[in-house]
């Protein structure tokens, strides 16, 4: 098996991009020739960004997992299709052949049926990163339901929050996760989730941890009963429910600039074509090899870069329970080689911690077989940059810096590893398909460089045409979506992101340009962080912002007006964070709290933000224009405080 749409030399990347956008449809209708449908679209691209519209392969029918499993059953059923390492290096490994992941696929989509579960239904799934989060997923693809991952680490409160507006009624989760010496009771954070949410039918709680949970009669089943009664009934093969190209697949939560989360909505062939195609060249996959991406499934990378695109190109990919750092420094390197693993994709995060701990955890560790390497999720510095590739890849392996969101599916800007030119710390070049631009604040494209970043173009970067795997909409509020994505710029899809281009064309992106952090990969909206912060009781106000953290890329900082009449600040910075922990997750816990008197804010009641993200960062001196300012001397106040 080879994939006759992979770039293999830099002309060809060239002549590629041109195709890809003198005529995309036609480019993208020669990719989709590639997979198996039931029946042929009837219009390969129908689009506007106005309302939006986003429309590809219209018409035409597939289902998913046909895609992912059943075509190489038969060529290579024997394959890995997955490999599991658990948490504890003690416990053994699983591998998932084609055809067992077919098997338990198709299993467990008629444990859904037999539960009630139809076509176009959501089902939200809480669990850990065992095998049977996967098997999950894709028997909700099968089945033509709607899956709605929420990460293991979010709070019941978020997962009720999405379950209501997802309107979900299904849940599948399990007992507990492991994650290095923890144990996450997932079980119980779902009943605490389903206090409020009357509405949820039925819970599949799959056995991990064997914590002891209370199950609910009539509500609560057990994964492993509902498979002993398919098996008993003798149930095997699950034909795959007829969708059409343009059917959701699945919703994934995240943040914005304000208020909740909101539901990406992705559909089936145009995210199946993007996710396939860009591993295919991004990573410069080979069949037979080992793909290790080290993110959580709950979050975009590991849907596209774990399960679909890997599984979709009949590739064998590797999944991790655990964390970096447990039970040594040396857990990633432990896993490329005992498996052999040829191209590993993480964090810029896990590559900043792990270089803290210098090489000894590197030592005896044979990373021969390591081929690529790739990162994702934040702008990655030079020094973590060389470190990777001195140490991990020993400078033979083309690293890729891969820019993409949740919104996109899959990479838009990256090198090809060892096809196009790397550049360190940037992301570099478009993929085909991939129309790039820099705006200014008015929306004008930008073509005069900046003397204020060296001769380079800098913007607000924007995409101005559809790719297969964009959004499509935010699950029941299209408004919302185009008021997120399309109205800032009207005509062209707005990232949230700020950027630099050179003169070859590539860009190197400098972060959110709106109210999004970026933790450890992670993004949270200020306001939603604001909102948990607010609910405490000793809190009158409060102001979020990032601020540059040697670890985690951006760290969290609030100023809080906190009630004097509330008891202790020490006291109240503890619970704050408890309320925060308790409202979002641990994830969205401030990395420092500092308590003032007031906030910077303009006659019109407007919190200046750039001000406090300035002193955040250490800034005291140069803070700009306060003029604006209802009450300038606040400034002063903070700026006391910090020092
Ligand atoms: O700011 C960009 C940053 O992560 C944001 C997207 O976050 P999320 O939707 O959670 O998806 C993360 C995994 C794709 C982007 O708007 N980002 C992502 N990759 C990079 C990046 N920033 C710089 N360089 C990257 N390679």
């Amino acid at each position: 098996m080879s994939y006759p749409y992979q770039i293999t030399s830099l002309a060809q990347y060239e002549a590629e991009y041109k195709r890809s956008v003198n005529d995309p449809a036609a480019f993208w209708a020669g990719i989709a020739g590639h997979f198996s449908w039931r029946n042929q679209w009837n219009e390969v691209l129908n689009w506007n960004f106005t309302e939006p519209k986003i429309e590809w392969f219209k018409g035409g029918k597939l289902n998913i997992t046909e895609n992912c499993l059943d075509r190489y059953l038969e060529s290579h059923g024997d394959q890995p299709a997955l490999i599991w390492e658990p948490n504890d290096p003690e416990e053994h490994h699983r591998v998932l052949t084609y055809r067992n992941l077919y098997d338990k696929v198709c299993q467990f989509a008629h444990v859904l049926r037999n539960n009630g579960v139809k076509k176009g239904d959501r089902v939200c799934i809480y669990m850990g990163m065992i095998p049977e989060l996967p098997i999950a997923i894709l028997a909700c693809a099968r089945l033509g339901a709607i899956h709605s991952v929420v990460f293991g680490g979010f709070s019941a409160q978020s997962i009720a929050d999405r379950l209501v507006d997802a309107n979900a009624e299904f849940i599948v989760t399990c007992d507990g996760a492991y994650r290095g010496q923890k144990d996450i009771p997932l079980k119980s954070v779902i009943d605490d989730a389903l206090i409020a949410c009357r509405f949820v039918k039925r819970v599949i709680v799959c056995t991990r941890t064997r914590t002891a949970v209370s199950m609910i009669k009539g509500r609560d089943v057990w994964w492993e009963d509902e498979i002993k009664k398919v098996e008993t009934l003798g149930l095997k093969d699950f034909p795959a429910e007829e969708m059409d190209a343009e059917d959701p697949l699945f919703i994934l939560y995240t943040s914005g600039s304000t208020g909740k989360p909101k539901g990406v909505v992705h559909t089936i062939a145009g995210y199946m074509l993007f996710t396939n195609y860009t591993f295919v060249n991004v990573f410069q996959y080979k069949p037979g090899e080992i793909h290790f991406c080290t993110a959580d499934i709950g979050w975009i990378t590991g849907h596209s870069y774990i399960l679909y695109g890997p599984l979709s190109a009949g590739g064998t990919s590797l999944m991790f329970e655990g964390i970096p750092t447990w039970p040594d420094a040396g857990r990633f390197w432990d896993i490329v080689d005992k498996f052999k693993v040829n191209i590993l994709y993480t964090a810029p995060t896990a590559i900043r911690s792990l270089m803290g701990f210098g090489e000894a955890p590197l030592k005896d560790k044979d990373l021969g077989s390591l081929r690529i390497l790739g990162t994702v999720g934040e702008p990655i510095n030079e020094e973590a940059w060389h470190w990777y590739d001195e140490h991990i890849g020993k400078r033979r392996c083309p690293i890729v810096d891969t820019w993409w969101q949740t919104e996109t599916s899959g990479v838009l800007i990256s090198n090809l590893a060892g096809i196009t030119p790397a550049k360190p710390s940037w992301a570099t070049l478009p993929l085909p398909g991939i129309q790039p631009v820099l705006v200014d604040e008015k929306g004008e494209e930008i073509t005069e460089a900046s003397a204020e970043h060296g001769g380079l173009l800098s913007g607000n970067l924007c995409l101005k045409f559809p790719w297969p795997g964009i959004i499509r909409t935010t699950y029941g509020d299209h408004e919302r979506c185009r008021n997120a994505y399309f109205a800032t710029y009207p005509g062209l899809y707005f990232t949230g992101d700020g950027a630099l281009k050179d003169q070859n064309g590539f860009y190197r992106i400098t972060g959110r340009v709106d109210d999004v952090l970026n933790v450890s990969g992670h993004r949270i909206g200020t306001a939603e962080v604001e909102n948990a912060i607010n609910m405490h009781a000793g809190v009158i106000e409060s102001a979020v912002v990032g601020y540059p953290h040697d670890i985690k890329g951006q760290g969290i900082y609030a100023y809080i007006i906190h009630d004097v009449h509330h008891g202790d600040p020490e006291h109240t910075r503890k619970d704050i964070l408890a309320t925060v922990t308790r409202i979002i997750g641990a994830i969205a816990k401030p990395d420092k709290i500092q308590f003032v008197k007031g906030l910077p804010k303009t006659r019109s009641g407007k919190i200046m933000r750039r001000i406090l993200r300035k002193i955040a960062e250490g800034e005291t001196s140069n803070l700009g224009d306060t003029s604006t300012l209802l009450d300038p001397g606040v400034v002063e106040e903070i700026k006391e405080g910090k020092l």
